[in-house]
């Protein structure tokens, strides 16, 4: 499950990613994941709230080599529908597989990760955290806050994204208010 280190020393760091952010918004290609884009994700969505904006995911332009990293600033909104609170698609990494590499930016977001028996663990990402999530491990992130939450994603720009299989093995039910891993 994954490692997570906070320290002094990553303020340094994020003082930096004020730089990357301004830069990806000057040059960064953007992709908008709305609640129409995630009925699989919802159980009690409705027509009227299609256009919520759940996240969107700034990336930097990539160079195509299999040996590129795929570097992202994901900006999760918060909300809900009804029960069940805005969070991200939630995948694992296959075809090849690999690691992952999550720096909190803003905001108060909870990291669920698991394996192919479900959620296993949960862990706060904040401004002052860094989260390592091995090769293997599916993951996805929550607002459970009133504040947007903003996080940093390295991997390597060669691993696919399956989102089907977490779909499928129910992490569906676990987005609720009440529930915790
Ligand atoms: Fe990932």
């Amino acid at each position: 499950m994954p490692i997570v280190i906070t320290g002094e020393e990553i303020e340094e760091l994020l003082k930096n990613l004020d730089l990357v952010v301004e830069s990806a918004l000057n040059g960064c290609t953007v992709d908008t994941r709305r609640v129409s884009d995630m009925q699989e994700f919802y159980f009690g969505s409705t027509r009227e709230d299609a256009d919520k904006i759940v996240y969107q995911i700034l990336g930097w332009p990539k160079g195509g080599g299999k040996a590129d990293l795929l570097v992202t600033v994901t900006v999760l909104y918060p909300g809900d529908l009804g029960n069940e609170q805005f969070h991200t698609k939630g995948h694992f990494h296959n075809g090849p597989d690999g690691p992952e590499f999550v720096v909190g930016y803003r905001g108060v977001g909870i990291l669920q990760t698991g394996d192919r028996t479900g959620l296993v663990d949960e862990v706060t990402v904040e401004r002052g955290t860094h989260v390592w999530i091995p090769t293997g491990v599916a993951h996805r992130v929550i607002n459970r806050s009133d504040e947007p939450v903003i996080y940093l994603s390295v991997s390597s720009a060669a691993v696919g994204h399956d989102y089907d299989s977490v779909t499928q093995l129910g992490w569906k039910r676990d987005i609720t208010k009440e529930v915790q891993v």
